[in-house]
């Protein structure tokens, strides 16, 4: 019997893979990121979350400016403290902080620190186009998304789509559970598109002090 040749494995870890593209394109977007079963077991902890009634509506603006517009951001977010996440959320904690390291390596960003949390798109809601880095607040460096989504469709929306730097291009991302979206905070508008389902997503972002 012939052993079938094995696929030639993508060079260095996917961490490393993230910080290179990364460091190329300022963009991209890796599938099963995390394995499966650590997706199932966010995607339940989320949904458990939701049911103890701790999403708030998101807004938009920080501080003073801060204000509620469903219109032009529909989610409901819950922040993830570090220092007492829940079980379910220390396996993509550390894997995002090994990102963190790989990523300083490779790119000298300086990044710092992490803050992330939970999202909840209600069927209908979307976040029109935007930038990540709040106007004159510069820490926010690179952001980064995971998807726990199960059997995403093209008919379920909730596309994230986006604006490539030539201003004519667009990437659309399907938020199906275990993909990750990675790039730079300030070089990327998005958006995410109204969903027909219900669509669930941590969100982080690295910073510099
Ligand atoms: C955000 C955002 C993208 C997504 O929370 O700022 O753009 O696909 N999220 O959920
Ligand atoms: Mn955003």
């Amino acid at each position: 019997m012939v052993t079938p040749p094995q696929a030639e494995p993508a060079a260095g870890s996917i961490d490393d893979r993230v910080a290179s593209a990364i460091a190329g394109h300022g963009i991209t977007v890796m599938e099963n990121f995390l394995p499966e079963d650590m997706i199932a077991t966010l995607r339940a902890e989320a949904r458990r979350l939701q049911a103890q009634g701790v999403f708030r509506p998101a807004g938009i603006g920080a501080g003073g400016d801060f204000r509620k517009r469903e219109d032009i951001r529909g989610d409901e977010i819950h922040w993830i403290e570090a220092d007492s996440a829940p079980a379910a959320l220390r396996p993509p904690l550390l894997a995002f902080e090994e990102l963190r390291l790989a990523v300083n390596r490779e790119l000298q960003l300086g990044l710092f620190d992490f803050e992330c949390h939970l999202a909840r798109y209600a069927p209908g809601a979307g976040y029109q186009r935007h930038y990540d880095q709040l106007r004159d607040d510069g820490h926010r460096q690179l952001t980064v998304t995971l998807y726990l989504n199960e059997n995403w469709r093209e008919a379920d929306g909730g596309l994230l789509r986006v604006y490539l730097e030539d201003g004519e291009r667009t990437l659309e991302v399907m938020p199906e559970g275990g993909t990750l979206v990675a790039f730079l905070s300030a070089r990327f508008a998005h958006e995410v598109l109204p969903c027909t389902r219900e669509r669930f997503s941590l969100t982080g972002w690295f910073r510099r002090r």
